[in-house]
């Protein structure tokens, strides 16, 4: 089977974290382009595409079947893995959602805990509420990628549960692993992070605790994207 259609960066850099034959689940899944793009590509043979609305699920079954791979994903109804059975969930990808809820997502199943599963997380909104959690609840950032896809710069985080509660600075919560990737895209994602930092600065007053912890981020991104 040939591959039907191009991803968009974004996507594209989410389906690059994905294991070759692996069983995947994509939560929130929509027009769910990503499973149908892997299936048609031959990185999986199967998937469970998942959304909690059945507006976006009708969508995803939609293009499901006119890529003629309904044989190959199946489309559950569901709010988060909920309806998700563990044993068809080994490559779990969240995408396009905001981080907090992602992390809502993750703390429901207990069975994420258990060793076997990759997260693949793109988080639109929150992304510092997202790495806080994942490092205070033992899972793992293996790899983050940043890229641009239109006007717009987006993280990807690959994680695994390991039981390790780490220490997740003000930093790493904000830039995660990209404080050390000097690729264009993760410079770009820097930049567009330390920005609305700037603005938020704004809201707090001088001196006050939130103001300096700010300050010290600002300065440091400032620093990582000077030309
Ligand atoms: C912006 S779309 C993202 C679509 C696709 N994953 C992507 O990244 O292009 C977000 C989707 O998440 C779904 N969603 C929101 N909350 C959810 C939840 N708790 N469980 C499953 N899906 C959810 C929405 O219905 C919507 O279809």
């Amino acid at each position: 089977m040939g591959t039907a259609f191009n991803l968009d960066n974004r996507l594209a850099l989410c389906a690059s974290f994905v294991r070759k034959d692996t069983k995947l689940v994509d939560v929130g899944t929509d027009h769910a382009y990503l499973p149908i793009w892997l299936v048609c590509s031959g990185v999986i043979n199967t998937a469970v595409a998942c959304d909690v609305r059945s507006g976006p699920l009708e969508n995803a079954k939609n293009n499901i079947e006119f890529y003629h791979v309904q044989q190959k994903i199946k489309t559950v109804l569901s709010d988060g893995l909920d309806n998700i059975a563990p044993e068809d969930a080994y490559d779990i990808v969240m995408a396009g959602m905001g981080g907090e809820l992602i992390a809502e997502i993750i703390k429901r199943q207990q069975w994420l805990c258990d060793g076997k599963r990759r997260l693949i997380l793109q988080p639109m909104t929150r992304a510092e509420s997202l790495r806080l959690f994942l490092c205070e609840n033992g899972f793992d950032i293996i790899k983050e990628k940043a890229c641009v896809s239109g006007k717009k710069t987006y993280s990807v985080m690959l994680c695994e549960y390991d039981g390790i509660l780490r220490q997740c600075d003000k930093l790493f919560q904000y830039v995660g692993m990209l404080i050390d990737d000097y690729s264009d895209d993760a410079r770009k994602y820097i930049s567009a992070v330390n920005f609305k930092l700037k603005k938020k600065i704004r809201a707090y007053e001088k001196n006050s605790r939130e103001y300096e912890e700010l300050k010290i981020i600002i300065e440091k991104l400032n620093n990582c994207t000077k030309e």
